[in-house]
């Protein structure tokens, strides 16, 4: 089935790993970056190591991701050997430089699923791409570099915004400003071109579920196919938010029908509109991921 909802744990948390598959995300990340103070690091991936290996592949009841800190880092390697020979089902690379830093992390699970006896090319590879300044420039290269790992794409807008000593990301109307909403559709089409997940960024205000539901319609609209979630209570709404509506379901059949009743015509009439082969491509992926969420798992 196709994810979701990818709810952020703080590995250094052991209250929240205990409630964590409590949420019906799709996915869990098991932070090990940001949202873990540096003291706290060796203790967090110990943690969340024990955390995967108590629930093996085949025991569980959400993809369990882990984010590492970043490949330059000191703690990146010491993260991944920590982490990588208990299966995760993939690894979040935070401040992601480009296609080389997904290859190079690529590289070191290729070694590490061997020492912990994991089918080659398992653990995939959730890149952030748009946290550096030089990353934006780079997205287009991702859809060649043959990445066989690649899972997805998705962008943050908090550590893009720290690297260049901007001292907000929001335009005064309170939407992304335009360097934002730039990289955000370069990630969506970088996604696109790869074939991977489209994943939207988080939403701040984890109180305000409207905002959170609106912003999640309007990111599948524009074909994001899942989202972050920092709080469990952002879990059921971005999940309802990517799972097509039973109307949206229902219209979908329609246009499959009525180009299956045409007969392999290019192009047919529906209520008055005219539908060519992109209206067939969008029903027809509309109605998999409906059936995709109805079987879960
Ligand atoms: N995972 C698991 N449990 C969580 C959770 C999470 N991400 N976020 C909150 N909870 C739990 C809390 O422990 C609390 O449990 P309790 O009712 O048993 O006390 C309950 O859900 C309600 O939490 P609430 O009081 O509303 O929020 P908070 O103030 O405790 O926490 C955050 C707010 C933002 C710190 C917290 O949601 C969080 O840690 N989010 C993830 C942050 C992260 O990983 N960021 C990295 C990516 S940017
Ligand atoms: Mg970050």
């Amino acid at each position: 089935m196709t994810v979701r909802s990818l709810l952020f744990i703080p590995g250094d948390s052991e209250k929240k790993l205990a409630k964590a598959e409590s949420f019906a995300a799709d996915a869990l990340i098991l932070d090990l970056e940001d949202s873990v103070a540096p003291a706290a690091k060796p203790d967090a991936r110990e943690r969340v190591a024990a955390y995967l290996k108590d629930r093996p592949v085949g025991r569980r009841t959400a993809k369990l991701w882990v984010r590492i800190n970043p490949l330059e880092s000191p703690q990146a390697l010491a993260d991944l050997a920590a982490v990588a020979v208990a299966a995760p089902d993939g690894i979040m690379l935070p401040k992601a430089a480009g296609p080389a830093d997904v290859a190079r992390l690529g590289h070191f699970l290729d070694a590490l699923e061997q020492v912990g006896d994991i089918p080659p090319g398992s653990i995939r590879i959730l890149p952030i791409v748009t946290e550096v300044p030089t990353a934006p420039f780079r997205l287009g290269d991702y859809a060649e570099a043959g990445l066989p790992r690649l899972w997805g794409l998705t962008w943050g807008a908090e550590d893009l915004a720290a690297a260049i000593g901007a001292s907000t990301n929001l335009d005064p109307a309170g939407g992304w400003a335009f360097t934002y909403q730039m990289v955000r559709s370069l990630t969506l089409l970088a996604a696109h071109a790869a074939g991977v997940q489209a994943i939207e960024t988080l939403y701040v205000d984890f109180r305000d579920s409207e905002g959170l539901a609106a912003s999640c319609a309007a990111a599948r609209r524009e074909g994001f196919t899942g989202r972050i979630a920092i709080h469990p209570a952002q879990v059921a709404v971005i999940n309802a938010g990517f799972t097509p509506s039973a109307v949206e379901t229902a219209e979908a059949r329609r246009v499959i029908d009525a180009f299956a009743a045409a007969g392999g015509a290019g192009t047919v009439g529906l209520d008055g509109r005219m539908l060519d082969i992109p209206h067939l491509k969008q029903a027809q992926r509309t109605l998999a991921a409906a059936e995709a969420h109805a079987h879960p798992l």
